[in-house]
């Protein structure tokens, strides 16, 4: 039998949508900023080629890059903030942390589930426990962004920081970093989004979800 369900709440909802394009707006300005100094790269591969940032017309562009990360960076703060907070509050850090210890191989079996390579999968509430993981980690990265960005911004203000993280070089680059991990997160998140269908986007959208009652699994 088909049902009905609240899946996501609406406070949730909206700081996940909000959080998209304040990360895409940090993201692109970020790059404008890099431009000005673009020194890492992947054995070979170079971040990035300069006719990417002129196909973009990213190129000598430090000073918007700068003026709209740090302005960004406040929404995007305040957002993460206040989406912690609201976690912990209304007690949805429940369905978000893993808190079994089995939570790895689940994770494990998952994947092997999704690679179909395994039947079985296992038990699980809101979220399964590769996601837990997964929005467990995007999460810490935000903090890991905030604090390694603050120690970039204000290097001498807050050297001590910058200091605690092994220097601005390292901050740097694990800034940047961060930033390579949220791109793969967010490519691999849209996938998992795409095969899990439109009743499971619908949910981040509406809050509802319509369930067979006699699946096991809900679909996402
Ligand atoms: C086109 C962009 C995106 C789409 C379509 C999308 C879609 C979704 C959907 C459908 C869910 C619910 C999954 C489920 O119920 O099984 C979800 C949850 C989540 N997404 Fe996204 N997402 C997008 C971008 C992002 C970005 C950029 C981030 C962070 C960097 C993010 C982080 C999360 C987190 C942490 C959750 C769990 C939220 C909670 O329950 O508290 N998403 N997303």
């Amino acid at each position: 039998m088909q049902t009905i369900r609240l899946k996501h709440l609406a406070a949730i909802r909206w700081f996940h949508w909000i959080n998209f394009p304040l990360l895409a707006a940090m993201i692109w300005s970020g790059l404008l900023i890099y431009w000005a100094f673009p020194t890492y790269s992947l054995g070979p591969i170079h971040f990035f080629p300069s006719w990417v940032y002129s196909t973009f017309h990213m190129d000598h562009r430090l000073a918007d890059g700068m003026a709209l990360h740090f302005f960004f960076m406040w929404l995007f703060a305040i957002n993460g903030l206040l989406y912690v907070l609201y976690t912990w509050v209304s007690g949805e850090w429940r369905y978000l942390l893993p808190r079994k210890r089995t939570a790895l191989r689940d994770a494990w079996h998952v994947l092997l589930h999704d690679l179909h390579l395994r039947k079985a999968v296992p038990e699980q509430e809101k979220y399964n426990a590769a996601q837990q993981i997964a929005y467990t980690a995007i999460i810490l990265m935000g903090a890991g962004s905030l604090i390694t960005g603050l120690a970039i911004y204000k290097p001498a203000q807050l050297n001590w920081l910058t200091e605690l993280l092994g220097g601005y070089q390292v901050a740097r680059m694990l800034h940047f970093d961060l930033t390579v991990l949220y791109v793969l997160f967010f490519l691999v998140h849209v996938q998992q989004v795409l095969a899990a269908g439109w009743n499971n986007f619908r949910s981040m959208v509406s809050g509802w979800e319509s369930r067979d009652e006699r699946e096991k699994r809900p679909a996402s």
